[in-house]
């Protein structure tokens, strides 16, 4: 039996002593500020979870990857690792020169020495490692509107580690778990990989997988970057908590993994299968859709199932890891158990509940059966998933001066009060510029920024459980556009259009501000000498004229209601 998955492996790192001395040298160096994708993939060169990979790839390492999963020196390696830098800072630097590379706060992590300097084809890298140069893809989507323009190669030299402040305990470098399993005299480790809570699905498929590998058990979990809208890991952490003391201690283990996934479906699965090996386990669980972004822009899944596992297969031998693969696993209600989906006994009823199906009740609070979920997992994603009626959610009021904005916000604010339950903040177009945005004026760039500061409060608000009612003009389409995309990424946002009409608001002129903007003694007013973009699909528009305010707040509150955002 080959014992190589024990030996140690090779680091990037230098010694703690040249690190000093490095540290201090490379303050001088031009530098790097690393994106939170970047700080993963370098943690994972310099502690040898990318080996054979010595720093960021080579130009021609890069091309032999793109087109066939291989570096220049011919070794397996299906994602390019490459350092995105923006124009600016790439005519800067070239080959020849080292670069400082920093963590968010300024720590230096490592030095790169540039040996490579290229402006890569993206469609191109879209095509070939994803398989479609489709934005509904995300790292297609990373790759087009967050990476840089230029790529920098280069070898790598290793300083220290990124520093995590959350799960220390949990997490190991490939020779710590390789060390761990020396210890235990754990000879036969089979790793799972996941970026979802654990279900009693999950648990029988690695029991299952465990069993018939004859091996150990490491349930291995990504905490770097998995796919956008992924339970945060912080709560799946908890969740793997719970469920591990379900699996016996002697022979079952969890290891975080700081990797910043892809979602590449099956180039992913055999790169997932290198980590594995270099983190000295001999086998690895590839199941139905192995990192699967999901649906494509056409609505068409993006790879085929089992496409991942034919692909392990292919490479299997090649990278020293075995594959234990699974169907989909199934809850067959007849034997109360649960089987892989092609091995259900004929005649028997099956059992499932989607991804899609538990968010549902999660947001919906229905109740998620026992069969389905361990207690512990689902009241820890209740936690932070709660309810829709009990989450927090922003109403955004749009309208010209005058239109019955902040009138119709105070109503709103009052019968939310009345019926209690969460905070609710009000941020009134007056009063943000008298708080928040006092030096302020009227310029296009001066009302985005007003609205964005007012987003930014908003999503805050909805963030912790608050109600957010905002009530400036938010003359721009694009910025309501931001404002909307800051709230959603916490809970639910809903565009009111207050539609007076501009002749309506001037004629009630409450301020007397129309009268003063027709003498043009106000420059650049909304509506007279400033444009005001309409919604187009706002949630709900008021026509002001004619209705009382009562009315209108209580056309809000239905509209909440229907939305699921109130509830008795
Ligand atoms: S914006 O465009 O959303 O930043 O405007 P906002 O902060 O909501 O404006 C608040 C109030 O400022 C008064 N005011 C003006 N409005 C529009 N254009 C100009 N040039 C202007 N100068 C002052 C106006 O009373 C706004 O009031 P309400 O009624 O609250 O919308």
């Amino acid at each position: 039996m080959s014992l190589t998955n024990l030996a140690p492996i090779p680091e990037l790192y230098v010694s703690s002593e040249s690190a000093q001395k490095l540290k201090v040298e490379a303050g001088n160096l031009p530098s790097w500020d690393l994106t939170a994708r970047q700080v993963c993939d370098l943690e994972l060169l310099m502690n040898g979870g990318f080996f054979p990979l010595k720093g960021f790839m080579t130009e021609p390492d890069y091309d032999g990857v793109v087109a066939d999963m291989r570096t220049a020196s011919g070794a397996l390696f299906p994602i390019p690792i490459t350092l995105d830098v923006n124009e600016k800072f790439a005519e800067g630097v070239g080959p020849g020169q080292d670069v400082a590379l920093r963590d968010q706060e300024g720590v230096i992590l490592a030095i790169l020495s540039v040996t490579d300097k290229w402006v890569p084809n993206k469609p191109l890298e879209a095509e070939c490692v994803f398989g479609a140069d489709d934005l509904a893809h995300p790292a297609v989507n990373y790759l087009h509107n967050t990476a840089g323009k230029v790529y920098l190669g280069g070898p790598i030299t290793g300083i220290q580690q990124p520093i995590h402040y959350d799960f220390k305990a949990r997490r190991d470098t490939p020779n710590e778990l390789r060390a761990f399993f020396r210890k235990m005299g754990w000879r036969k480790v089979v790793a799972f990989q996941t970026r979802n809570p654990l279900h009693r699905a999950h648990q029988e498929l690695t029991f299952r997988a465990a069993r018939e590998a004859q091996a150990n058990l490491l349930i291995h979990p990504v905490v770097g970057m998995t796919k956008p809208g992924d339970v945060d890991h912080f709560t799946r952490v908890r969740c793997y908590e719970a469920v591990l003391d379900k699996y016996p201690a002697a022979t079952t283990s969890m290891s975080l993994l700081n990797l910043a996934m892809r979602m590449a479906g099956p180039r992913e699965a055999v790169w997932h299968g290198l980590i594995r090996k270099n983190h000295g386990c001999t086998h690895m669980i590839v199941g139905r859709d192995h990192a699967g972004p999901g649906k494509n822009s056409a609505g068409k899944d993006f790879y085929d199932p089992y496409a991942a596992q034919e692909m392990f297969a292919t490479y299997a031998a090649e990278m020293g890891i075995e594959m234990v693969d699974f169907k989909h696993m199934v809850y067959v209600q007849e034997k109360a158990q649960y089987f892989p989906a092609n091995e259900v006994p004929a005649g028997d009823s099956i059992l499932d509940i989607s991804g899609t199906e538990l968010r549902r009740r999660l947001r919906e609070g229905i109740e998620i059966p026992e069969w389905f979920s361990f207690p512990e997992v689902v009241t820890e994603l209740r936690k932070t998933s709660p309810q829709r009626s009990k989450q927090g959610f922003t109403v955004f009021f749009t309208g010209l001066s005058g239109s019955g904005k902040s009138t119709i916000a105070n109503a709103l604010m009052v019968k939310l009060m009345e019926m209690g339950g969460r905070p609710v903040t009000i941020l009134d177009g007056d009063v943000v510029r008298k708080h928040l945005s006092s030096e302020l004026g009227f310029s296009k760039e001066h009302r985005d920024i007003n609205i964005r500061r007012i987003g930014y409060v908003a999503s805050e608000i909805t963030k912790n459980g608050g109600i957010a009612i905002c009530a400036p003009i938010a003359p721009y389409t694009a910025t309501r556009r931001a404002v909307r995309e800051m709230v959603e990424a916490f809970g639910a946002f809903i565009e009111v259009h207050v539609a007076t009409s501009v002749e309506e608001c001037e004629k009630r002129d409450r301020k007397g501000l129309y009268k003063l903007a027709r003498e043009g003694k106000i420059k650049e007013f909304t509506g007279i000498s400033d444009p005001y973009e309409q919604p187009t699909t706002p949630e709900l528009r008021l026509e002001t004229e004619g209705t009382d305010v009562d009315y209108c707040a209580q056309q809000v509150l239905l509209k909440l209601e229907g939305m699921g955002l109130i509830a008795k």
